[in-house]
């Protein structure tokens, strides 16, 4: 599916629009419209039943937006959260130069300084994709964060976080404390970030404000006892820093060294598993170790869990295994305290491991495929697993006449205290099934002369468009079940 496709059907049924669209809109930035916040919800809910409320130790939390310039100074994001910068003297374009050096000559220039990146646009005479001339600027460095003042005096600077963690990092000992939690243990966020990205593009790819999940898993690097439940078998397919694809499970990943921690292990395997209960096919689904010269200074080891999108593979949850170093700089600029003590009395700063998930970038995914064409029907649809699926089933009267509306509306109520469902009673009954086909809802139940007679109703099926009957007092146990 092209991108113009996905953005259109995404408008036109209600799941994203543009932001502030009537006033031209406003890069980078875009709402979720009525089917679209439903799926977020949905997701968000899928995620934090698979992550969090299936273990004991992760707390949620939820923290401000905006976070004085003293946290990112500490978390290095006012001196290090940068991309090169270059325009063009001829048409004013302007461009993140690293993304345009790899898009037009496909060569990596990864952790290249700006001069470098400079000498590259010269040695492979990359022209302004848009007015075609070679006549650029010197390439400067841009800082990412969004700056903000707060309260009525000057010099308060402070910034909208670009990224949830911090906000965990900073609350360390207050959860710690409030939660009296032993390692391991993680502490989980959902929320919103802002970074203003020099090209925002492909849909909600790249945004300038957008969504995350994040945990912050801490544990003590020298506790070797591990239990990786059910996930040590599960298969892992990871494109090595040499380039080389390697499928094997994460239980072999860590004794071969190939991944440097166990939880890191864990984590991968668990998102491997949810993306594709979520309808990410297991073949677009695979694990980029990030180069030497890509990875933080203080991290381990990154681990980008990428998807295949109609333009490429690209990331959408970045695993990090970040060390002792946030709370070690934070223990150090706030001058507080952020050991841990074990019960044995030892005191240390523990490590942790972050798994960080786009939220934008997960339902860009979840559209792209689950859209089928519809050929069989006459009408495209989205197969959503039902996990994420906006509304469970529609609820219809097979005319508006005859009290098969009345009794549709008691199956309706029914149905709502348990379900998200929605009524329907407009149109032809194939008018209303192609609409709630477009918006991926697994299940159409019909109310026809039959119910009046038997209390059952037809129940269609989205994705084979085979009807069964049902009993009205089994329709939830259906619903369930199915
Ligand atoms: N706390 C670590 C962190 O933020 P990241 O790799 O910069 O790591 C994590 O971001 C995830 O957030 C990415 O994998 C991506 O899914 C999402 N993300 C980052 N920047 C984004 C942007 N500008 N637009 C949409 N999603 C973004």
């Amino acid at each position: 599916m092209s991108l113009e496709k996905i953005v259109d059907i995404a408008k036109r049924r209600g799941i994203i629009f543009p932001s502030s669209e009537i006033y031209g809109g406003l890069a980078g930035f875009f709402d979720f419209g009525p089917v679209g916040l439903r799926i977020k919800k949905k997701v968000e809910e899928s995620w934090r039943e698979f992550f969090i409320k299936s273990v004991d130790n992760i707390y949620e939390v939820q923290t401000s937006l905006v976070m004085p310039e003293a946290v990112w100074e500490a978390s290095g994001h006012t001196k290090d959260f940068i991309d090169p910068l270059v325009s063009c003297k001829k048409c004013n374009s302007v461009y993140r130069a690293d993304d345009l050096i790899q898009e037009i000559t496909g060569k990596s220039v990864e952790a290249l300084k700006p001069e470098e990146l400079f000498k590259m646009l010269k040695k492979e005479n990359v022209v302004c994709p848009k007015c075609k001339y070679f006549a650029w600027s010197d390439i400067k460095i841009f800082h990412l964060m969004l700056k903000t003042q707060v309260g009525p005096t000057e010099g308060n600077i402070a910034y909208l976080r670009p990224e949830t963690a911090q906000g965990i990092f900073v609350n360390f000992k207050n959860i710690l404390n409030s939660t009296r939690a032993k390692l391991p243990f993680g502490i989980a966020q959902i929320g919103t970030s802002y970074r203003n990205e020099i090209s925002p593009r492909h849909f909600i790819m790249r945004l300038r404000e957008f969504n995350q999940m994040e945990i912050e898993m801490f544990f003590d690097p020298n506790e070797k006892d591990f239990d990786f439940e059910k996930f040590a078998k599960t298969k892992l397919k990871i494109v090595k820093r040499d380039g080389k694809v390697v499928e094997i499970t994460a239980e072999e990943a860590v004794k071969k060294e190939i991944i440097p921690t166990k939880w890191q292990a864990y984590f991968m395997a668990k998102e491997a598993e949810w993306y594709q209960k979520i309808g990410i096919p297991k073949e677009k689904i695979h694990f980029r170790h990030m180069k030497l010269e890509e990875t933080p200074h203080y991290s381990m080891g990154n681990f980008d869990l990428e998807i295949e999108f109609d333009f490429g593979w690209k990331e959408v949850v970045g695993n990090a295994y970040r060390t002792d170093f946030d709370l070690g700089t934070h223990a150090k600029h706030a001058k507080t305290d952020m050991s841990f003590v074990a019960d044995d009395g030892k005191k240390f700063i523990p490590h942790v491991v972050e798994p960080s998930f786009g939220i934008d970038r997960t339902i860009y995914a979840i559209l792209l495929h689950s859209f089928r064409d519809g050929k069989d029907r006459g009408w495209e649809f989205f197969s959503f697993p039902k996990e994420i699926a906006p509304f469970a089933a529609a609820v219809y009267p097979l005319v508006s006449k005859d009290k098969l509306p009345e009794k549709a509306k008691v199956v309706f109520e029914m149905l709502k205290k348990e379900f998200a469902v929605f009524y329907d009673e407009s149109g032809s009954i194939g008018k209303r099934y192609a609409r709630a086909d477009e918006i991926g809802t697994p299940f159409a139940i019909t109310i026809d002369y039959d119910t009046l007679k038997d209390d059952s109703v037809t129940v269609r099926s989205r994705d084979t468009k085979k009807q069964v009957r049902v009993k009205i007092k089994k329709l939830a146990e259906f619903l369930k079940e199915n």
